[in-house]
């Protein structure tokens, strides 16, 4: 029977999301991958358990996270609420999205108020829950008028089944229609979930900058470009790798000939700092003030205890910064 380390709590470092009530753990844990039926159930678990014992409060998921991508990651967070983390409901800070491809006909991805209120209702039914903390849009539909897609985020919240929301993947000036939307239906805008590592850091042009003026809190995803940040490439493909799994894009993004020079050079300056690659990228990510939370995710207990400690090292001297600036260049 699994008991959460009493210290828990001594060590993770949290923060205020937005203007608002939230404080997230400055690290969270997503299960996009890895936590369906890529993973015996028991190493997810282990996973799981190993983050809430760090501290780690905030697990997000989506309706097309986990292989196959028709829900099997909530089912198996599911089970795992079930058996082990349920009874600490109350601690956890679960989030889950809609608006990519799920089922068949028309009404089965993007952003209508059709789609996003069925989506939901299925998520809490695999994880079965009672409703979710965060509820997302995943990403902006070009043609569903935007008030119909906030209008069914602030009516999800209106009916209990999440407490708050946030959009995923919104440019600048789209995030700033929403969350001006979502003030108007008084329900305001919790969260955005942007892309951004040291290679993609679009989010920098305005989004950053809207968010914080906004009172909107930030998690970044992929922020170690999905492993590549960190020092698994540089001698090659290893065969237990995401790079290594078809269908992924990590190889086709991120591996270039031109990349790993960079990433070589990264590493040379994680290990000057005393940082490994994969911490020095997250802590980079984490000094932006915008940013709320870095949204991690991990193949093992190892690489979870890894990126975690990034929070020994948040502090960089100008000239690091420039340094990195100017390798990426
Ligand atoms: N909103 C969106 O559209 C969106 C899109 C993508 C992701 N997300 C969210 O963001 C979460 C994280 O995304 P991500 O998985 O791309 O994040 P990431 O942290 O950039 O990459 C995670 C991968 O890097 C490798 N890794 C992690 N820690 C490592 C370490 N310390 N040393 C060496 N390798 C390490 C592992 O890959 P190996 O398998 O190679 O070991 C791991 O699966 C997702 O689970 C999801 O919740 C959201």
């Amino acid at each position: 029977m699994y008991q959460a380390a009493e210290n828990r709590y001594e060590k993770m470092e949290y923060k205020r999301c937005g203007r608002s009530g939230v404080l997230l753990p400055r690290v969270s844990l997503g299960l996009w991958q890895n936590f369906g039926l890529e993973k015996p159930l028991q190493e997810q678990r282990e996973i799981l358990l190993r983050a809430f014992d760090m501290g780690i409060t905030h697990f997000d998921l989506a309706n097309n996270y986990g292989s196959p991508a028709l829900g099997k990651a909530e089912e198996n967070f599911g089970e795992i609420l079930k058996s082990d983390l349920g009874k600490y409901r109350d601690e956890l800070l679960i989030s889950t999205k809609a608006g990519f491809d799920m089922w068949p006909g028309p009404y089965g991805n993007w952003g209508s108020r059709k789609y996003l209120m069925a989506s939901l209702d299925q998520s809490l039914m695999r994880m079965g829950l009672e409703y979710v903390d965060i509820f997302y849009h995943h990403r902006p539909d070009p043609e569903t008028p935007l008030e119909e897609t906030m209008r069914a985020l602030a009516d999800i919240v209106r009916q209990g089944k999440a407490l708050y929301v946030g959009i995923s993947n919104y440019g600048d000036q789209e995030a700033r229609d929403a969350v001006l939307l979502l003030k108007e239906m008084g329900v305001p805008c919790l969260i955005d979930q942007p892309r951004y590592n040291m290679f993609e850091r679009g989010a920098e042009d305005g989004l950053f900058s809207t968010l914080l003026e906004n009172g909107v809190g930030c998690i970044c995803y992929s922020p170690l470009a999905q492993g590549a940040l960190t020092d698994k490439y540089l001698n090659g493909i290893p065969q237990e790798s995401r790079a290594a799994r078809q269908g992924t894009t990590v190889g086709g993004r991120y591996l270039s000939e031109e990349r790993l020079g960079q990433i070589r050079q990264l590493n040379e300056l994680a290990l000057e700092r005393g940082q490994s690659l994969a911490r020095m990228a997250l802590s980079w990510v984490l000094r932006e003030e915008a940013v709320t939370s870095v949204l991690i995710g991990a193949s093992s207990v190892r690489q979870l205890e890894d990126s975690t400690a990034c929070l020994d090292n948040l502090k960089f001297t100008q000239e690091e910064l420039e340094k990195i600036d100017s390798i990426l260049i």
